[in-house]
């Protein structure tokens, strides 16, 4: 697990309290993870998430995937945690908007700590976030105690890939990014089984190499306009962010940066229906 010095729970809220979500937004979409609606459908079906379950999201953003599962998925009832308050602020509107309030609740917290109840969700679910929590084991930990016996953790994550990153590389990605910590693929597995689950996929999605090129181009071309001025139009930053973003291009083309699915199930009971 790579560290960063200097990187904390402050700096990544800020992050999401401020234009950088939004930037993000602007080259992602409103579901701020690599594959969109593509990457969701994929972890929903590998999970198999069934109509009627609740679940609960964990780092959940603006809600984005919580409103795809009940929509596209038929999920009862989904519980949001998310520890800046003006994403769920955000997604609280939203969710408002989209005529789905009554079924999705957002909780402020960090997500390592969440006091919901144990054994509260059919699934936890995560998407491209756990990236930005410092203490992974905890975040596992937290993640296994809510889901019910025989039910599943489902997430997506930036993580190393099996190729090797530099250390002067790491730490430029890293800070760029404002990851306080990093997992390399294998080490999700190895905490999802060191808190007692049963991991049945622990793999690289090939999704990103792909959409890399577009949020490079999107940014300095179609949106190059709107990052500007999301950025104050100060030309210096504005440089700034294509060099990162390049830097990234080319780690994630080299495959030492990779989105990786994971599907881990609890032992336990199965409910009426369910396959093992
Ligand atoms: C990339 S966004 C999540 C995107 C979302 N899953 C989606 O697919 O649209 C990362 C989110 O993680 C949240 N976050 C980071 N660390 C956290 C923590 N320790 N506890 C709770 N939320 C956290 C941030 O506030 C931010 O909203």
């Amino acid at each position: 697990m790579r560290t960063t010095t200097g990187i904390d729970l402050e700096t990544v809220k800020a992050v999401y309290a401020g234009p950088e979500r939004s930037l993000w937004e602007l080259i992602m979409g409103e579901q701020i993870h690599v594959g969109g609606l593509e990457s969701s459908m994929a972890l929903a079906d590998a999970a198999g998430i069934s109509p009627g379950s609740r679940g609960v999201d964990l780092c959940c953003c603006t809600g984005a995937g919580m409103r795809f599962l009940l929509r596209f998925r038929g999920v009862a009832h989904m519980t949001g945690v998310d520890a800046t308050a003006e994403v769920l602020d955000i997604g609280r509107q939203r969710s408002n908007d989209d005529g789905c309030s009554a079924q999705i609740q957002f909780i402020l917290a960090d997500a390592c700590q969440t006091r919901l109840d144990d054994a509260c969700a059919d699934f936890v679910w995560g998407e491209d976030a756990w990236c930005y929590v410092a203490d992974k084991p905890r975040l596992i930990c937290e993640a296994v105690r809510l889901v019910r016996p025989g039910g599943t953790v489902a997430f997506t994550d930036w993580v190393a890939g099996d190729v090797p990153m530099n250390d002067a590389e790491a730490e430029r990605f890293l800070r760029f990014m404002k990851f306080p910590t990093f997992a390399a693929r294998a080490e999700y597995a190895q905490l999802l089984e060191n808190a007692g689950l049963r991991v049945e996929r622990a793999e690289d999605t090939g999704r990103f190499p792909a959409c890399i090129e577009l949020y490079v181009s999107a940014a300095s071309g179609q949106f190059g306009f709107d990052v500007s001025r999301l950025l104050g139009f100060d030309s210096a930053l504005v440089n700034a962010l294509g060099q990162e973003m390049r830097h990234m291009q080319a780690l994630v083309h080299a495959r030492k940066v990779v989105q990786a699915m994971y599907i881990a199930r609890k032992p336990g009971a199965l409910r009426r229906g369910e396959q093992p």
